[in-house]
């Protein structure tokens, strides 16, 4: 299994190029079964994930082929499909649960194998099945599996008035694109309104759905009969640039996130200027410095977007482990997302985790130390840990950086971090 090394020590300089959004792609990618015609995406992030849901589709009948230069996704779902997402496939990666709503649409029948939990949390279904069973399908569970079938064979918009008592992003999606076929409209109220939802509903629109509201709380989408095929460029990855924003800010530097949008990160920014890091906006993205060479410490709650997200959490506490006084982070949206802290407190870290609150007080230095990662986020914490402590930092494990991040390690030696993978 690969390491990643990190030296840690020098200021950081130099651009960094962000890449397509990994949820949005994963989110795009599924919209290719709501049609026969081609679904082309463009800036595409070269990531495992990617892979899984290339291999889920392929298992569906779908036809996925990467392009060369390794960011175009060429999709094709023409003729019959199969409408069983198999439990082996659907294991690997939660956001498989994304092909529910649009293989009901265009079948009205679908298995989908249950998730189950993953690190951070247990992630139930209910608020996805509670919507689709209100446009009309029957739904249970069986053998691990999702059942569901429409009734009369289509799902049904009219009289669908959906509130979520959580702005679920992934059941915005599949509710989304299940409507886009259904007869009628549907209303969804209290849906989230996250960069990639926007990004979904823009792409869905190009193919000929009729969508209102996305980037708000209400939604409606009217049902037509079949939709066309598309090129679609997928939006920035707004959780890796905020990721890349908080190297400069820990270790020292300017660094420029190149495609970066402050509207990505309104919450974010804000939080970081409290903190004493500069952003600004430039012609090419985001640069990124510290206004003083102390940063301060910053209280954070995460939230549904436009709130802080919940997937910059363990960068930002990463961060704030070496800030003047104490900060406290409140994990609103996942109920085990601070699995990162205890790695953290290995090297050097001063910090107590309550429940969904933990208190963060800063130390002068970070000390290198082997670590291990938990999941995506808590390994890029741990690398950003690493580039800011005195001494060697190895975190292993990271094939779950492969899942979020490409070309990592490429990245930040770009701009004069001293990392490097090793094999063992
Ligand atoms: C998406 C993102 C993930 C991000 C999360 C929150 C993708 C592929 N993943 O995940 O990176 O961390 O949004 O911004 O886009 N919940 C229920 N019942 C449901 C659905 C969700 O109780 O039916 C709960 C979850 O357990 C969790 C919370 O709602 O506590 C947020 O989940 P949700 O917004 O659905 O996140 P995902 O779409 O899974």
């Amino acid at each position: 299994m690969d390491s990643i090394l990190v030296q840690g020590g020098g200021p950081l300089n130099g651009q960094i190029p962000i890449a397509g959004a990994k949820n949005a792609c994963l989110t795009l990618m599924p919209a290719t079964l709501l049609s026969e015609e081609p679904l082309t995406l463009t800036n595409a992030p070269r990531l495992s994930d990617i892979k899984t849901m290339t291999e889920l589709l392929r298992s569906l009948g779908s036809e996925v082929a990467t392009m060369q230069d390794g960011k175009t996704l060429a999709m094709s779902c023409h003729g019959e499909i199969n409408t069983r997402a198999e439990y082996d496939i659907v294991r690997k990666m939660r956001a498989s649960n994304l092909v529910l709503g649009p293989l009901l649409a265009r079948e009205g029948v679908a298995e989908v194998s249950l998730p189950g939990g993953c690190a951070i949390g247990a992630r139930p279904m209910d608020i996805h099945t509670d919507g689709l069973t209100l446009m009309g399908a029957d739904i249970e569970l069986r053998d691990g599996y999702l059942h569901a079938k429409a009734q009369g064979g289509r799902l049904k918009g009219k009289g669908a008035v959906i509130g979520f008592p959580f702005a679920s992003v992934g059941a915005t999606e599949n509710i989304m694109m299940a409507a886009t076929l259904a007869k009628g409209t549907t209303v969804i109220n209290n849906a989230a309104r996250e960069p990639e939802i926007v990004d979904l509903a823009d792409c869905l629109r190009k193919m000929g759905a009729q969508i209102d509201g996305d980037g708000t709380s209400t939604i409606t989408i009217q049902g037509v009969d079949r939709l066309g095929g598309a090129t679609h460029p997928v939006v920035t990855d707004r959780i890796e640039l905020g990721t890349y924003m908080l190297a400069p800010a820990f270790c020292g530097g300017e660094v420029e996130c190149l495609g970066g949008r402050m509207d990505l990160l309104t919450s974010f920014c804000e939080k970081l200027d409290e903190a004493g890091i500069d952003v600004t906006e430039t012609d090419k993205g985001l640069k990124v410095k510290r206004r003083t060479d102390e940063i301060k410490a910053i209280n954070i709650t995460t939230e549904p977007f436009p709130g802080f997200p919940t997937d910059l959490q363990a960068q930002m506490m990463a961060v704030l482990c070496t800030a003047n006084g104490t900060s406290v982070l409140e994990e609103k949206i996942f109920e085990n997302r601070f699995m990162h802290a205890p790695e953290l407190v290995r090297m050097g870290a001063n910090i107590d985790v309550a429940g969904g609150t933990a208190t963060v007080t800063g130390v002068n230095k970070l000390k290198g130390a082997p670590v291990m990662a938990t999941d995506l986020r808590a390994s890029i914490s741990l690398i950003l840990a690493g580039l800011a402590a005195e001494g060697e930092t190895k975190v292993s494990r990271v094939y779950h950086l492969d899942r979020g991040y490409e070309k990592v390690v490429r990245k930040l030696q770009a701009v004069g971090a001293q990392i490097e993978r090793i094999s063992e």
